[in-house]
């Protein structure tokens, strides 16, 4: 079969795909349909969190398959609980509520934002969320109507109402947003690095503001930990480092290890919003979901964070040093790059060489899998030296 021909033919053209297939993995590394392996520093967009074919991952993900694969949300189930119970006990948060994707758990933590201010002050009052310009929090119309990007607010209106946009580390333009639109809101929602909007952290002087100024208005703060959660930047969720203590987050992507899953976790204000009929999911907390993320959970231990941030240090030390680079941007494995050469050609060049990087706007990005190898990492490294000059 002509995979490529087919997939034109058949598959809605939603993607620029790059031309490649990949037929397996093992650990770091991918192999295409003629056996060419690559290594991979893009992780299924931060997905595969131990990389492919881990074992430790395959068992317990296997082991739940075998017991019972889907139950739904009438019945109790264990996983989905031992989960939730983990995640509460290692963020502080109170409860959790299961998805399978980055966008359904920002839906319900806006969902959620706005039934928190309807039950306080009245429906319709305050249901306004103050967003940064640049981020990125999904494909639904309400996480799109979120999302700061102008060029993704056409096409699909009307957009729901009630979103206002903040440029990102820049305290004044904060300032003067809520000052115009603070007394119609209920929230202010962030990532603490801008992931799809090009590998743009926070400062920690403006997010320590944005918090003050939370309080000041009497908002919910909601961290969108989609790309930047489950130990991506570091820690195990990227507000750790910033001190700061959301009243909701949002997590997916590396959460269950390269299966479909989301979260979205409430801490004291927020924990009993929803209510029976408030929200709901067919698959969300899907037991073999969540078995992968148990399994994810019980690795990310203060040892390997550790391992991350020494090899986060390492890769930028190594990046910041080559001809070609300008700029490295992100915190731990969440690595924005911007290079002298379109970031389009060296990502073609690399791949050509066997390192699948990926790109966000006008810089490179890497997203390795967290366990990735030194020796790989390094050999990856003098692939992308060359292709940078
Ligand atoms: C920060 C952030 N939020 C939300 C999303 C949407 O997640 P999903 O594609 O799983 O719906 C993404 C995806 O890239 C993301 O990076």
């Amino acid at each position: 079969m002509d995979i490529f021909a087919n997939d034109k033919q058949y598959i809605a053209g939603t993607y620029a795909r790059t031309p490649v297939a990949f037929t397996r993995g093992e650990g770091a590394l991918l192999f295409d349909g003629n056996g060419k392996p690559y290594i991979d520093l893009g992780a299924g967009i931060a997905v595969n969190t131990f990389g492919h074919n881990d074992d430790g991952w395959v068992s317990a993900v296997t082991d739940q398959l075998r017991r019972i694969a889907h139950t739904s949300n009438l019945y109790f189930s264990s996983p989905q609980v031992l989960l939730a119970k983990t995640l509460c006990e290692r963020t502080g948060m109170r409860k959790v509520f299961f998805s399978n994707s980055g966008a359904e758990a920002n839906e319900c933590m806006i969902k959620t934002a706005r039934k928190y201010a309807a039950d306080r002050f009245g429906e319709n009052t305050r249901s306004g969320i103050i967003t940064l310009k640049g981020s990125f929090h999904g494909r639904t119309i309400a996480t799109l109507a979120a999302t700061g990007q102008d060029a993704m607010h056409h096409d699909f209106g009307p957009f729901p109402d009630g979103f206002f946009y903040t440029e990102p580390n820049d305290i004044a333009d904060l300032e003067a947003t809520l000052q115009a639109h603070g007394g119609k809101c209920c929230a202010i929602m962030f990532e603490p690095v801008q992931g799809e909007g090009g590998v743009r952290q926070l400062a920690r002087e403006y997010t320590a503001k944005l918090a003050a100024l939370a309080e000041q208005y009497d908002l919910l703060l909601l961290a969108d930990e989609v790309q930047t959660g489950n130990g991506r930047t570091g820690t195990l969720f990227a507000f750790e480092q910033y001190g700061l203590s959301p009243d909701i987050f949002s997590t997916a992507k590396g959460l269950a290890g390269g299966l479909p899953f989301g979260a979205t976790l409430f801490g004291a204000k927020t924990a009993d919003v929803l209510q029976p009929g408030s929200h709901g999911s067919t698959f969300g907390g899907n037991p073999v979901c969540a078995a992968g993320a148990l399994h994810v959970l019980s690795r990310l231990d203060d040892d390997f964070l550790a391992d991350v941030r020494k090899k986060s240090e390492h890769t930028r030390r190594r990046l910041t040093a080559m001809q070609g680079v300008l700029d490295v941007t992100g915190l731990g494995l969440m690595i924005g790059i911007e290079t002298k050469k379109p970031a389009k050609e060296v990502i073609a060049e690399a791949l050509a060489h066997g390192v699948v990087v990926l790109s966000a706007k006008n810089r490179v990005r890497l997203l390795p899998p967290l366990n990735i190898p030194m020796d790989l990492l390094d050999q990856a490294l003098d692939v992308l030296e060359t292709t940078f000059s």
